[in-house]
C-alpha cells in the first residue's frame, strides 16, 4: 500500500525568507517523527532552494510550472524546477484558474511538460459551487482536458486532487467537504480515468482531497474519504497544526 500523501501548499506565504526557513525547519522536525506518511512541502518559487536545504525527509514541491523554457518573461520551466530537486508540481489550482484565467488546454500543456521532465504532477480539479449531491460534470471535463494525449504509462506519476472551490478555507462561507462526498468524488474520478485509459491505468493515479483540511477532519478523510492523500493550505502554515495532521494521518492508516 502506498503511503498517505500530505502536501503542504503554502500558496504565497510566508512573506519573508527567514520565516519560510523557520517554518520549513519546524515542519521537518514534525515529519521526522512520523512513519507511513509521505510529506511534500510546496513553498513559493523564491524559497524553493533555501527551503530544500531545511528538508531531509519531506520532499520539495512547486505550486505551478510553465510548459517550457525560453523567451517567456517571468515564467519558470519544468526543467528548472527539476534541477532544483522539485519532485511534485501542483498544476491547475483553482486560484490559478480564477486569478490567472488558466484554461484546460494550458493546464494540459503544463501537465505533459512536468511529467516529461520526470516529476509527479498534482492536478487540481473541482467545481466552484456546491450543486446537489452528484459530482458535477465539470470535474470530468477538467480531467479529460488536462490529461488529453498523455500516455497512460505516465499515469502512475499523476495525482488528482479533488478540491472544490467552495471548500477552500479562503472562500467566503467555506465548509470542508464530507468524507462521504470525497469518497463519491474519488469513485467518479476513477470512472472518468477508466473510460479514458482503462481500469489498470486508472488505478495507478493517486486521488487526493483538498479544502479546509484540519486536525479536526483529517482522520475521517483518511479512513472514510476514499483518498490516498490530502492537499493542505492554511493548516500547513502552522507547525503545531500540521504536526498534528501528520500524526493523525499516520495513526488512521
Ligand atoms: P485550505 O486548506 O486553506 O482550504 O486550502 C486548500 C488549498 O487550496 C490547498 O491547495
Amino acid at each position: 500500500m502506498k503511503h498517505f500523501l500530505l502536501i503542504a501548499n503554502w500558496k504565497s506565504n510566508p512573506q519573508s525568507l527567514e520565516n519560510a526557513c523557520m517554518l520549513a525547519r519546524a515542519l521537518e522536525r514534525e515529519v521526522k517523527k512520523i512513519r507511513g506518511v509521505e510529506i511534500v512541502i510546496a513553498p513559493p518559487y523564491p524559497f524553493l532552494v533555501p527551503v530544500r536545504r531545511e528538508l531531509k525527509k519531506a520532499k520539495l514541491g512547486a505550486q505551478d510550472s510553465f510548459w517550457t523554457g525560453g523567451p517567456y518573461t517571468g515564467d519558470i520551466s519544468p526543467e528548472q524546477l527539476a534541477t532544483l530537486g522539485v519532485k511534485y508540481v501542483i498544476i491547475g489550482h483553482s486560484e490559478r484558474r480564477i486569478y490567472h484565467g488558466e484554461t484546460d488546454s494550458l493546464i494540459n500543456k503544463k501537465m505533459k511538460a512536468v511529467l516529461e521532465a520526470g516529476m509527479s504532477s498534482i492536478l487540481c480539479v473541482g467545481e466552484r459551487e456546491r450543486i446537489g449531491r452528484d459530482i458535477p460534470a465539470i470535474v470530468g471535463e477538467q480531467i479529460r482536458g488536462a490529461l488529453r494525449e498523455i500516455p497512460p504509462r505516465l499515469y502512475r506519476n499523476i495525482c488528482i486532487a479533488y478540491e472544490p472551490v467552495w471548500a477552500i478555507s479562503t472562500t467566503p462561507g467555506a465548509v470542508p467537504d464530507t468524507p462521504e462526498n470525497s469518497f463519491r468524488a474519488s469513485m467518479y474520478i476513477r470512472r472518468v480515468l477508466a473510460d479514458m485509459a482503462g481500469k489498470k491505468n486508472s488505478g495507478s493515479v493517486r486521488i487526493l482531497y483538498g479544502g479546509s483540511v484540519s486536525q479536526m477532519n483529517i482522520g475521517s478523510f483518511v479512513r472514510d474519504g476514499g483518498v490516498g492523500g490530502a492537499l493542505v493550505g492554511s493548516a500547513s502554515l502552522n507547525r503545531k497544526t500540521f504536526g498534528e495532521i501528520i500524526r493523525i494521518a499516520s495513526r488512521a492508516r
